[in-house]
């Protein structure tokens, strides 16, 4: 049985090296016939050095917001204007899949809904993306405040014991910290799990670091070797890989298993009414297994789950530790911002009503969103031909391409666009208070918060898709209220108790970039408790 599976295995790398190949000769021909348009020379040093998205916005200020970025033969589309992005995510948002982004997560998280094949993902994002109501929300937010006050107390404790040498401060890597913080959350909201991390370490946590360690490196390697047959048992850190991921299946497979067990069958409507108070397990899971008329195998469960833990744990990780990076250099704004959680909070903790009233903390985290997007481009290749918009002060007939044209939408080079914004490189969380006009642009509609009334946090749909943190149209992120809310209660807590500096000087932070945006060494901090709480 096992030589017949591996045998199975290797006709499927065998597959996928097949259609890789296809892949990359359809793209190498359509490369060439990518309709004339601004081009960017690409070389490998470009790659490698310093970020990849750091290049992509020098050529946008040089050759526009759509330009073809050639590297020898093969050739990428680049989009960095709103409307060009709203074409791609929601107009025409069906001519599009995620192309080699899926090929890369593919093998980590099978049919999840990043990855999925259309008929799939349609199935799936109609089951998941209810799950996220408002009493799962509510029920969420108890959880967020939960997890930050252990990592609260743990930096307390610390802080006690660091403390002799009467500077009454700790040295610490905060990014290490908002980590663990944000893989204890994700493991309790999407499937009852409590990794524990803050406080210790397991073969679980290790596996998921691992995994998430080689869906990076995957994402930044641009041969994907693991495809050719029998290297995932030859090469070292593939057999790794399959042994994390074994690792982190067998956990979700036994909580899928317990929540089967007790599942209690009940239609859309009444689970979303359901008192989350009374549920020992009010996670994800729970909603997935019991609603009725959504059966699915436990394998199709487990890659919604998996794609969940990845999408869910270093993008929020990595908000949160640019937002103290961003804060660290604006001691001005970190005093407004803890003004406001005394005003709001006092001594207490943050509840679903509360973040209603953290305004200025909601926009710190939004505005460190549009700085340091996660992940800062998003990936599409097109299915069939099509032209896309000309976009600011581009081609007024737009731009003719051909099926299987790769694009990047830069959501980094959106987000600090001079076009777009008022001194772009500047954190102002006060920005998306300010309506903003610009004459000069006809057809970008610019802030206006009425086209989402309600809206707790600024969106693509406020902004008009020039301020994509959650990408936009149907594919869309499910998880945005959900990182929203868990990132507004850990920052929060974390400023109600500590005053946070940079340990050293913030051009010492180097950026490297996988999926997210994070740093090389750490996000190392001095912490003391709030000087004024004394
Ligand atoms: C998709 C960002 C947190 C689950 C996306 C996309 C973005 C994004 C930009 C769209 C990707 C594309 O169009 O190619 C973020 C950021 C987060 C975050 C910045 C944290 C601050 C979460 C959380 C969850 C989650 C907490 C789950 C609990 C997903 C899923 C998708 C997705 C399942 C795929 C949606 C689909 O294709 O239908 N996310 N995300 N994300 N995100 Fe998030």
């Amino acid at each position: 049985i096992r030589c017949q599976s591996i045998n199975a295995e290797e006709k499927k790398s065998k597959r996928n090296l097949l259609d890789n190949a296809s892949n990359l000769l359809t793209n190498f021909l359509s490369g060439g016939s990518i309709g004339s348009m601004p081009t960017a020379e690409g070389a490998v040093s470009d790659l490698f050095g310093r970020p990849f998205f750091f290049s992509l916005y020098d050529w946008f200020l040089e050759h526009g917001s759509v330009y073809k970025l050639a590297f020898g033969p093969k050739a990428f589309v680049v989009v960095s204007d709103p409307i060009v992005a709203r074409h791609v995510l929601r107009e025409n948002a069906f001519c599009y899949d995620k192309g080699v982004l899926a090929e890369i997560l593919e093998p980590i998280m099978g049919k999840g809904l990043i990855p999925a094949d259309l008929d799939t993902w349609k199935l799936r994002r109609r089951v998941i993306a209810p799950g996220f109501h408002t009493l799962y929300l509510e029920a969420m937010v108890r959880v967020f405040t939960t997890c930050s006050e252990r990592t609260m107390t743990k930096l307390s404790k610390l802080l006690k014991g660091g403390s002799s040498d009467g500077q009454k401060s700790i040295e610490l890597d905060l990014e290490a910290e908002f980590s663990s913080l944000a893989l204890d959350i994700i493991g309790l909201g999407v499937f009852n799990y409590d990794f524990g991390s803050v406080t210790k370490e397991s073969p679980v946590i290790k596996a998921v670091y691992g995994t998430l360690f080689e869906a990076e490196h995957r994402s930044t390697f641009y041969i994907p070797y693991w495809n050719i047959p029998l290297a995932r048992w030859i090469v070292p850190r593939q057999r790794k890989f399959q042994s994390d991921l074994k690792i982190i299946n067998d956990c979700l497979d036994g909580l899928i298993r317990n929540a089967k067990e007790t599942r209690q069958e009940t239609d859309v409507e009444k689970l979303q009414q359901r008192d989350y108070s009374d549920l020992k397990d009010a996670s994800l899971l729970r909603f997935l297994v019991d609603m009725r008329g959504a059966d699915v195998d436990d394998r199709q469960l487990r890659d919604d789950l998996m794609t969940m833990l990845i999408a869910g744990h270093e993008t929020t990780s990595a908000v949160l530790t640019w937002a103290v990076f961003l804060l660290a250099q604006n001691p001005a704004k970190m005093k407004a911002a803890q003004a406001e959680v005394d005003s709001v909070l006092g001594e207490g903790k943050p509840t679903f009503e509360s973040i209603k009233r953290l305004q200025y903390i909601r926009l710190i985290v939004v505005e460190a969103l549009r700085l340091y997007p996660q992940p800062p481009l998003l990936i599409r290749r097109s299915l069939k031909s099509d032209v896309l918009p000309g976009g600011y002060r581009g081609k007024k007939d737009g731009y003719a391409i051909p099926a299987g044209t790769d694009i990047f939408l830069s959501v980094y080079n959106l987000h600090r666009s001079p076009y777009f914004w008022d001194r772009p490189n500047d954190f102002e969380p006060e920005r998306f208070l300010v309506q903003r006009k610009n004459e000069e642009i006809e057809e970008w509609a610019g802030f206006d918060p009425s086209r989402s009334p309600g809206a707790l946090y600024p969106n693509e749909i406020i902004a008009d898709f020039a301020f994509l943190p959650f990408g936009g149209g149907p594919r869309k992120c499910v998880g945005d209220q959900f990182a929203l809310m868990e990132s507004t209660v850990a920052l929060a807590m974390l400023l109600q108790n500590f005053d946070v500096e940079l340990k050293g000087t913030p051009e010492s932070v180097e950026l490297v970039t996988g999926a997210t945006i994070h740093t090389k060494n750490g996000l190392w901090c001095k912490l003391k408790k709030r000087s004024d709480l004394d």
